[in-house]
């Protein structure tokens, strides 16, 4: 391990937005609330602290695409992988610069199928998707209706002119359909779920508005221009040094990441609905297929003995990273722990093995192992129900090549 001497300089506001506790807001950040992800305030400090606006910021891990979002408007070049498709289609639509007029044409359309929405229309089933079962546990005596305002709505999709514009409906209609039936006991009514759609897709306009004024501006400002500034793929971090796409892009001036936790449980691809009955439906509301189980998102089960999988799947996905970073590269990760006490260590020397060796900023320690530490709120029911204290406490961990 190294202690840094480079000067990068950690202002007070720098520590305030590590430590940060507000809820996720700002820019497009609640579209959708994807599981574990970052505080955007977390990743502005970080962003503006270890790159220039026209650098290469990566997060192999994107999940929800914090760092990306935060990255873009703040006039980096941005690239993202994850073997989500939902988080590949929540990142890509998160990073969208629309024009006023676009925005304007989604406000009217949801007004305008409202009405259409009531639960006395003609049902228009999905059929193709509920026969490969991504309606399963949201057709019961309280979700129901519901499953049929969903269908009811992205029946209407067609009539906006673009992809674009029905990907950005589809968010609304995701975020909505979240709050509707995951992690909640009380299923709320048609009319509510109407009422809701239209709040959340003025959140979604004005959060897509606030978004591209913050991209044109630093663009402007920092005379950048061109069309490959974002790239989301959908594809594992392991093997993403050979992976065309990548090719012709600057190396990374930062990799701001969080990988699958260490021993927490984290459900990135289902929504729980009424307790723990588990449902894929956000798949087919985002029009992407899934067809994997938990553990395929996580790094493998955690009950594996000693994580062997998982620490097999960080090394490989290190390493790969290790071979796109530059000596220049700074490799900084957010990561929690079921068990920091051998898992911390462990993943440590995964890290250097894979050719990463830690660095550590006095300045920045809160703890008596000299690295910053933060307290996670409200991470219950993500976490491992079965007692174990997952993830209330996160790792900031910097590296550079060795
Ligand atoms: C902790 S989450 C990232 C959250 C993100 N920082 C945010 O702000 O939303 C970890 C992500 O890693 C993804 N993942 C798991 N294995 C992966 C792999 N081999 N390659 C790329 N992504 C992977 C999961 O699908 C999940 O979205």
């Amino acid at each position: 391990m190294a202690t840094a001497d480079e000067c990068f300089i950690f202002t007070d506001h720098f520590f305030e937005a590590v430590h940060s506790q507000e809820p996720v807001a700002g820019y497009t950040h609640s579209f959708y609330r994807y599981p574990a992800r970052f505080s955007p305030l977390f990743a502005r400090a970080i962003i503006k602290t270890f790159s220039q606006p026209g650098d290469l910021v990566f997060d192999p891990f994107m999940g929800g695409g914090t760092s990306l979002v935060e990255a873009r408007a703040l006039g980096r070049i941005v690239i993202g992988s994850d073997i989500n498709k939902l988080s590949v289609f929540i990142s890509k639509v998160k990073t969208t610069v629309f024009s006023k007029n676009e925005l304007t044409q989604v406000r009217l359309w949801a007004e305008s199928i409202i009405d259409g929405l009531k639960l006395n229309n003609p049902p228009v089933r999905a059929v193709g998707w509920l026969e490969k079962g991504y309606q399963r546990n949201i057709s019961g005596k309280v979700t129901w209706p519901i499953r049929k305002t969903i269908e009811l709505a992205l029946n209407h999709l067609p009539e906006l002119p673009s992809r674009r514009l029905q990907n950005l409906a589809r968010c609304a209609l995701l975020r909505t359909s979240q709050w509707a039936l995951d992690c909640r006991r009380d299923i709320p009514a048609a009319q509510q779920f109407r009422q809701q759609f239209l709040i959340y897709t003025d959140e979604i306009i004005k959060g897509a508005w606030d978004f591209t004024n913050a991209v044109k501006g630093s663009d402007r400002v920092h005379s950048l221009s061109g069309s490959r500034r974002v790239l989301c793929l959908h594809r594992s971090a392991v093997g993403i040094e050979t992976d065309e796409r990548v090719k012709g892009y600057p190396v990374p001036t930062l990799i701001l990441t969080s990988p699958p936790y260490p021993g927490v449980h984290v459900l990135y691809h289902r929504w729980q609905v009424q307790g723990r009955r588990e449902t894929p439906a956000p798949y087919w509301i985002a029009n992407s297929l899934d067809g994997n189980g938990a553990s395929f998102y996580t790094f493998g089960h955690r009950e594996q003995k000693d994580l062997t999988g998982y620490f097999e799947k960080a090394f490989a996905a290190f390493s790969s990273l290790s071979k796109i970073a530059g000596r220049e590269t700074i490799l900084v990760q957010l990561v929690g722990f079921s068990d920091p006490s051998w898992q911390l260590p462990k993943f440590l020397s995964v890290l250097e093995m894979a050719g990463f060796t830690e660095v550590q900023f006095p300045a920045l320690a809160n703890s008596s192992d000299g690295r910053l530490w933060r307290c996670i709120p409200n991470r219950k029911w993500y976490a491992d129900q079965r007692g174990a204290i997952a993830a209330s406490k996160e790792v900031v961990l910097f590296h550079r090549l060795s």
